[in-house]
């Protein structure tokens, strides 16, 4: 499976590399225009919005993200894992946290995937006892239909109802394909 490329893993290309820019361009502007314009924003001291990035799958959608917010913000970085043991489906536990206190402060988890909510909603309780002024969510794409837990996604890059594997732009299948540009869906076959 390694010798092969990555692209000949992909069996239809759902969002191109100039879709997912067009639209991160788009949640960019829209995060800017929302708590520059102070409506959104929570923090009493006015200070930059954390941006928390979900490793591994969502450092591609920050990297490009942060460069589209034209206002000051800080990001940081945690890595979760699911248990995967069967006996409590959607258990989370952090691999690595936060470096910085987030209390009083305005953040955004940015995911990759937000598909039955165990991972979102598990974040949303523990960042929420540490207490923010404000927290919302952005994820490159949101599958409401696969939803196990109700959780909400504020900023969704885009929302697909089917039921597919998606692999690319930071999304992997066994740790494999995060690094195509685009996304796509991965061939079953191709894995076998
Ligand atoms: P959850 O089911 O909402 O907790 O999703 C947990 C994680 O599963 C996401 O953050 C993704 O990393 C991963 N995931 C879910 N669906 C897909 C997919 O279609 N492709 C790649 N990763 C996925």
């Amino acid at each position: 499976m390694s010798n092969v490329a990555p692209r000949d893993c992909v069996s239809r290309v759902l969002f191109s590399q100039d879709a997912i820019h067009a639209r991160v361009e788009e949640l960019g502007r829209t995060i800017a225009k929302d708590y520059g314009s102070g409506n959104v924003g929570r923090d009493e001291h006015k200070r930059p919005i954390i941006l928390i990035c979900v490793l591994r799958g969502a450092f591609m959608l920050l990297a490009d993200l942060a460069r589209q917010i034209p206002i000051q913000i800080q990001y940081d970085f945690i890595c979760v894992s699911s248990y995967g043991n069967g006996t409590s489906p959607g258990a989370v536990r952090f691999v690595k946290d936060l470096d910085l206190p987030i209390r009083g402060r305005d953040v955004i988890i940015v995911e990759d995937i937000v598909d039955t909510g165990h991972t979102l909603d598990y974040l949303l309780r523990v960042f929420s006892a540490r207490q923010p002024a404000s927290i919302r969510v952005c994820a490159l794409i949101d599958k409401p239909a696969r939803r196990a837990v109700s959780v909400n996604v504020d900023y969704a890059g885009f929302t697909l109802e089917s039921d597919e594997f998606v692999i690319g732009y930071g999304m992997d299948y066994a740790e494999l394909y995060r690094n195509l540009p685009y996304i796509g869906v991965l061939d079953p076959t191709a894995v076998q």
